[in-house]
């Protein structure tokens, strides 16, 4: 009996789910209303705003370096704060000239927005995001080679709309890497670790961004139910990690059949939230829900979940990460920075992108900022609540609610990695 009114209750959410992927299927658009037969896409009023519509332009460029790194890694932890990297190189793109600005803001997809002071819209993005409540700390650098001189006319703009100042090397490795450690440091309030890797003598370009990120849920765990319990690596494998869990959780939710996942959101603090993807099966191949995500099926999920009490467990989470994206970079049609640039708005010299760096840390915990959960006008209180158990492989999507910014993106085959 219990069985059969849970698959009922499955059933009722199956066919509730409409969280597919439209973004992309002209069919399902209305009828083109210019009468050329040709059905488009009917644009959600969201995008309509220009600094969501940038948002969700970064946000893309943030989907595509996500899938380039973790395809790199099939088998390992993704931890990647895509915002810090679009906004170096938005940065850098003021100091392009038209045909190399243009590769750029073709991977950035402004290409596909019509806003005629796209600089300005970012430093609005920037505000939103790095607000304090949000809890973000994100920046962003251009650090050039040494005796460089630069145009006044590239660091005046840059530093309006970007709020930083390009910084020159000295030519000493020990000096640059402590001065670069120092800026960490201090855009990061010490949350980010100091680099122990030698500087590269060969930097003509180097790009940095660098992101941490630690809020507390809308509704904190009971730490007292935190427990070891088994996460499982893959069908055959588990470890025991610390495991928070809340047997009434209000959670968003869905079932997306197309995908074989179950995906579920769950609020912070400051009008942001964590996106899960949860796989039906145990499995480390994440590469379908993968595929599928954009800003414009992101901002779908978010309008389609609904609100249910489930039987939650989630993994306590602290990641870092320290590394070169530039492979990444290079693989998304952004090679010819690399090789024959015109940055003749920065300096006279020829000078090319040769490094791009990303230093982040990632953590969450029980903290939250009210115990009462208070369910939404949506709610439902079946008899049988969900299980919802972030125990096997999945991804998250860390969202800025107001602007849909994506602010981090997480691929979690093992808890227990950095
Ligand atoms: C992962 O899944 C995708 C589609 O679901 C498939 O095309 C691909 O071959 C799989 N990759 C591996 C390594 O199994």
């Amino acid at each position: 009996m219990q069985v059969l009114v849970l698959l009922l209750w499955m059933g009722a959410l199956l066919g509730h789910s409409s969280c597919q992927n439209t973004a992309g299927s002209p069919e399902e658009g209305s009828p083109d209303p210019d009468g050329t037969g040709a059905p488009v896409e009917e644009e959600d009023p969201f995008f309509k705003v220009p600094v969501n519509k940038l948002a969700a332009a970064v946000s893309n460029f943030g989907y595509d370096l996500y899938r380039v790194r973790s395809s790199m890694s099939p088998t390992t932890n993704v931890l990647l704060s895509p915002l810090s990297v679009a906004t170096a190189l938005s940065a850098l793109s003021l100091g392009a000239e038209q045909r190399t600005e243009s590769v750029i803001h073709r991977a950035l997809y402004y290409d596909l927005i019509n806003n005629p002071d796209i600089h300005g819209t970012y430093k609005d993005l920037l505000a939103t995001v790095t607000a304090p409540q949000k809890n973000l700390k994100s920046a962003s650098r251009i650090v050039l080679e040494k005796k460089l001189r630069i145009k006044s006319s590239f660091v005046a703009p840059l530093e309006k709309s970007y709020g930083t100042r390009p910084r020159i090397l000295t030519g000493n490795p020990r000096v640059d890497l402590q001065e670069i450690n120092g800026w960490v440091q201090a855009q990061t309030k010490g949350k980010v670790a100091r680099s122990t890797k030698e500087m590269s003598g060969e930097i003509s370009i180097l790009l940095l961004g660098v992101a941490y990120f630690k809020g507390p849920w809308l509704t904190k765990f009971d730490s007292r139910k935190t427990s070891l319990k088994d996460f499982y690596l893959d069908e055959e494998r588990t470890v025991r990690v610390p495991m928070m869990s809340d047997p009434q959780a209000i959670l968003r939710y869905g079932l997306d059949s197309d995908l074989n996942c179950k995906i579920g959101q769950l609020p912070l603090t400051g009008s942001m939230s964590i996106i899960f993807f949860l796989p039906v099966k145990v499995t480390q191949n994440l590469t379908l829900i993968e595929e599928s995500l954009t800003s414009e099926f992101i901002q779908d999920i978010d309008r389609e979940l609904k609100t249910v009490q489930a039987v939650l467990t989630i993994p306590k989470l602290k990641l870092s990460y320290e590394g070169e994206v530039t492979k990444s970079l290079q693989e998304m049609k952004l090679q010819s920075l690399f090789d024959s640039p015109d940055f003749s708005k920065i300096t006279g010299k020829p000078i090319k992108l040769t490094q791009v760096e990303h230093r982040a840390g990632f953590e969450w915990n029980e903290d939250g900022a009210g115990t009462t959960p208070s369910p939404g006008p949506q709610s439902s209180h079946p008899a049988f609540p969900l299980d919802y158990h972030l125990n096997q492989p999945f991804i998250f999507v860390l969202r800025d609610t107001d602007t849909g910014a994506l602010l981090f993106i997480g691929k979690i085959l093992d808890p227990r990695g950095t």
